[in-house]
């Protein structure tokens, strides 16, 4: 589920400049063990040659509309028969324009035609091209057909101007084909997840925090609108990318953290609050820089407000409330003490001990409790481990 390994993506090549960037994907689909099948239009061919592709995936490209295989089966059946998913990228104004009124004359967009599998598009092209209202006709229409568009990013083109076109990156097609070949457990549902550190400043340039990275807080939003939820992602400062297609809050504070999660939290369906919240401040922030002196420094600390223990008094009914905790022992007893104090529906305990697990690291391990079990999970990458979250959690809300 958290991959793209042994899929088998029919990948579709169009003839714009950013053919060369396709190269660089089907390298990226290779490397992660996914098995490529590649068609080329003749526009593709004048930027780029098949022998690049079969170089990088290992096997012909296919080129001609009216070759048959060995079994005597129409290659444009037959490939898209043999996929679970059909990439065109980069696609132009023209393929674009074809396969909205459903023409055939070429090899890719006959095996569009004949497709009975997932298709995502990523156009790119020269943003006048992009923005006309022909190409935005097609584009409504191909959505209408039930083709997943990915939308082109904005930047310098390679025409020499600026603007929508430039072919969307990488990580958002990746993004979109793993939705496409995610079931759609969590569509219609609206989420909250929070993530990282929060900083409770001491005078203009320092701060107590803490060492979350926010990696398992981002998984968990990556993984929710992968099963189709509707995600916002109030986050701590980190040095990570969004996900796509989430809607992202920063906050820097605790405060800040209560005031975003709070205001959001009564149109919410569920909400997971992985964030590493600091659980005290201190009672005042210097409005100039704290002077070394001779001596040393006491700090006057104050209690933050318990954002999830809030959530726990005004829980509406029907919605799901998951906390996290840290813990380093008794994980069980402090689990089910924190569950039941904060009026959780599920706590997921992390064994911050282990030097796989826990906080800034690429993998976790925890344990899942409910009122009624638990459930410890192996080690696994923090991506893997979000996704036996939303299992857990889409299993609690049929029981609901
Ligand atoms: O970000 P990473 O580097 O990937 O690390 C992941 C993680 C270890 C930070 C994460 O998986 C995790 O365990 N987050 C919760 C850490 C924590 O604050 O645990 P706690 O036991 O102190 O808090 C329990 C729960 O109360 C948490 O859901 C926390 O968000 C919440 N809380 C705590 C204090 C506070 N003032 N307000 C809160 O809402």
């Amino acid at each position: 589920m958290s991959g793209l390994q042994g899929k088998r993506i029919l990948f579709g090549i169009t003839g714009s400049i950013a053919a060369y960037k396709a190269a660089f994907w089907v390298r990226e689909l290779v490397k992660e063990e996914a098995l490529v099948n590649i068609i080329m239009t003749s526009g593709a061919e004048e930027f780029i040659s098949p022998l690049t592709f079969t170089a990088l995936c290992g096997n012909p490209v296919h080129l001609d509309m009216f070759a048959s295989d060995p079994d005597g089966v129409m290659a444009h059946i037959n490939l898209s028969r043999d996929a679970d998913l059909l990439l065109i990228a980069p696609a132009t104004a023209q393929t674009m324009a074809k396969l909205a009124t459903g023409m055939a004359d070429n090899l890719l967009a006959t095996a569009v035609l004949a497709a009975k599998i997932p298709v995502v598009i990523c156009p790119a092209m020269n943003t006048a091209m992009y923005t006309h209202q022909a190409s935005q006709d097609n584009r409504a229409r191909l959505l209408e057909l039930g083709y997943h568009l990915v939308a082109p990013g904005c930047g310098d083109l390679a025409c020499g101007e600026t603007g929508d076109g430039r072919l969307c990156e990488w990580e958002d097609a990746r993004e979109a084909m793993l939705q496409v070949l995610t079931p759609q457990d969590l569509a219609g549902r609206k989420v909250l997840i929070t993530a990282g550190p929060t900083r409770e400043a001491l005078d203009p340039v320092r701060y107590l925090s803490n060492r979350s990275s926010g990696k398992m807080g981002y998984a968990v939003a990556r993984a929710a609108r992968r099963r189709g939820a509707e995600v916002t992602l109030v986050s701590g400062p980190v040095s990570l990318s969004p996900p796509s297609g989430v809607e992202l809050v920063s906050v820097t504070s605790a405060q800040d953290m209560a005031d975003a999660v709070l205001s959001r939290a009564e149109q919410m369906d569920v909400i997971v609050k992985s964030a590493a919240v600091a659980d005290f401040k201190p009672d005042n922030c210097a409005s100039l820089k704290i002077k070394k002196g001779s001596g040393g420094l006491r700090l006057d600390l104050v209690k933050n407000i318990d954002i999830l223990a809030s959530l726990g008094q005004k829980k509406k009914k029907g919605q799901l409330l998951i906390g996290f905790a840290a813990e380093s022992h008794n994980h069980l007893d402090e689990g089910q003490r924190k569950l039941t104090q904060k009026n959780l529906d599920m706590i997921v305990v992390n064994d911050i001990l282990g030097a796989q697990t826990g906080f800034d690291v690429e993998t976790n391990q925890v344990t899942l409790i409910t009122p009624s079990q638990h459930q410890q999970l192996p080690l696994l990458s923090k991506t893997e481990t979000a996704h036996r979250i939303w299992d857990a959690v889409v299993a609690l809300d049929k029981g609901m």
